[in-house]
């Protein structure tokens, strides 16, 4: 028996007035049109002697041995008979009292009534954003949101999603009301509205005036239908009491249906952890796709994230030695003595932030500095960021031109991120560098 919806390929080939194509000259074409545009991605593979001002390791935890060691401590100390592997989803043979011990921390650590670790921060968006907002409900999103954010709104039941414009509370406050006088359910608390944002954005570096988006859901929706969800990948470790993120050091912890965690950037492992109610952790153990259907984290990765947040809650920094334990139980107590490669990555960000400002080019178009103070991440604004970025790597500063489609049209930038472990005569070192390439161009724009 036929059947009539499948098409055979060698008949839909003849009756097409084009000519067959392959799978692999189509990609091939793809390809072709991002290269055109200056846009194709590759994989590159950095040599050794380079410094590094381009990771997302902003403590440098990643090098570090206070770091190292602690998490050789953790693997060594594991009985033989403890498997590496998790074997498993976490719904079969992927979960462990190691993984819960360790969820029942971070969410001590963040204040947070539960947490649950998922694979990625990737994973984590995807599960919360398509399994959580329920059909006919509105997600309202920054438009600088994480490509993660919306590849999760894209499998999401929501009836509508809305950007608003990136950081704006007064954009938030129109696409909220546009929403409240279209649709009576928003208004009287029926649907559900979900304002997705992030703390720090990955790209620009600048942080989320999140108190402001609380003082517009409070004055719109009364009925208490608002819920946020607020991604902290890039504070996780370099913002707030002992790296705990932005919404701590705001305080606002209560405020947040979730909070995504992730581990990958300062914390120097993998994975990420949702911050959220007992409910929905249970509702996100049963529907969120990307957490049911994929093998959990093995130990060596659990181990890494415990290492950390260990590191985090004691206060510890290789240079200085370890600081009073705060902790009982898993009780933490905030005080403001800790924080030392936070505060020597903030001494080095006030440092490039006035080195940068001292540059000196007569073409704005080519060099503007675009910086939120106490970011580890600088965008420098240029007509020519592949030119910078090669000269630069050229001379041994890794630093990354960032183009379309990763952000828009006309955002090109050169994105410079530091860390604890960079030092001030790297930070000259690329400063230098930068001023050697301005006074070329200059040069040869004179010369034309
Ligand atoms: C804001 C943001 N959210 C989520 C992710 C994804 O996290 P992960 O690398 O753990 O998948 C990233 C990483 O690029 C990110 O920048």
């Amino acid at each position: 028996m036929s059947d009539s919806r499948v098409i055979p390929a060698a008949h839909s080939a003849s009756s097409s007035s084009h000519p067959p194509q392959s799978l692999v000259n189509a990609l091939s074409r793809a390809l072709s049109r991002r290269e055109a545009k200056s846009a194709r991605r590759r994989l590159t593979v950095l040599p050794q002697e380079t410094v590094d001002f381009s990771s997302n390791d902003f403590l440098s935890l990643g090098t570090s041995p206070a770091y190292r060691n602690r998490f050789m401590t953790h693997l060594n100390n594991a009985p033989d008979s403890f498997p590496f592997a998790s074997g498993g989803s976490r719904l079969l043979d992927g979960n462990s009292a190691y993984a819960e011990e360790l969820e029942r921390f971070v969410a001590d650590f963040h204040q947070a009534p539960t947490a649950l670790l998922f694979n990625s921060g990737f994973d984590a968006n995807v599960g919360v954003l398509s399994s959580i907002p329920q059909p006919g409900d509105v997600i309202l999103y920054d438009e600088l949101i994480h490509a993660s954010a919306h590849e999760g709104m894209r499998l999401s039941r929501a009836g509508k999603r809305v950007m608003f414009p990136h950081s704006s509370a007064a954009g938030l406050r129109d696409a909220l009301e546009a929403q409240i006088n279209e649709d009576p359910s928003v208004r009287n608390g029926t649907k559900n509205v979900f304002i997705v944002v992030e703390s720090i954005y990955s790209m620009d570096g600048d942080v989320a005036p999140i108190k402001d988006f609380i003082q517009v859901v409070d004055d719109l929706l009364p009925h208490q239908n608002g819920y946020f969800m607020v991604d902290e990948a890039h504070s996780t470790g370099v913002f707030g009491p002992r790296g705990s993120g932005v919404v701590q050091e705001l305080g606002v912890q209560d405020r947040m249906f979730i909070r995504v965690h992730t581990f990958g950037k300062a914390l120097a492992s993998h994975g990420a952890m949702v911050l959220c109610g007992q409910e929905t952790k249970d509702y996100l153990i049963n529907y969120a796709r990307s957490l049911i259907y994929t093998t959990a984290l093995g130990f060596p990765f659990l181990a890494s994230i415990r290492t950390a947040y260990e590191l985090l809650a004691n206060g510890e920094t290789e240079s200085v030695g370890t600081i009073q334990f705060m902790q009982s139980g898993h009780n933490f107590a905030f005080t403001n003595q800790e924080k030392q490669l936070q505060l020597r990555v903030q001494e080095l960000i006030r440092h490039l932030h006035t080195r940068l400002h001292s540059l000196r080019t007569d073409q704005s178009v080519l060099f503007e500095v675009d910086h939120f103070p106490t970011s580890p991440i600088f965008s420098l604004r240029t007509s020519k960021p592949r030119q910078l970025a090669a000269f630069c790597q050229q001379n041994g500063f890794i630093v990354r031109a960032i183009m379309p489609p990763t952000i828009p049209e006309g955002k090109e930038r050169v994105r410079v991120c530091l860390h604890s472990g960079n030092t001030e005569a790297e930070i000259e070192g690329l400063v230098q560098t930068i001023q050697s390439w301005l006074d070329q161009c200059e040069m040869r724009s004179a010369n034309l």
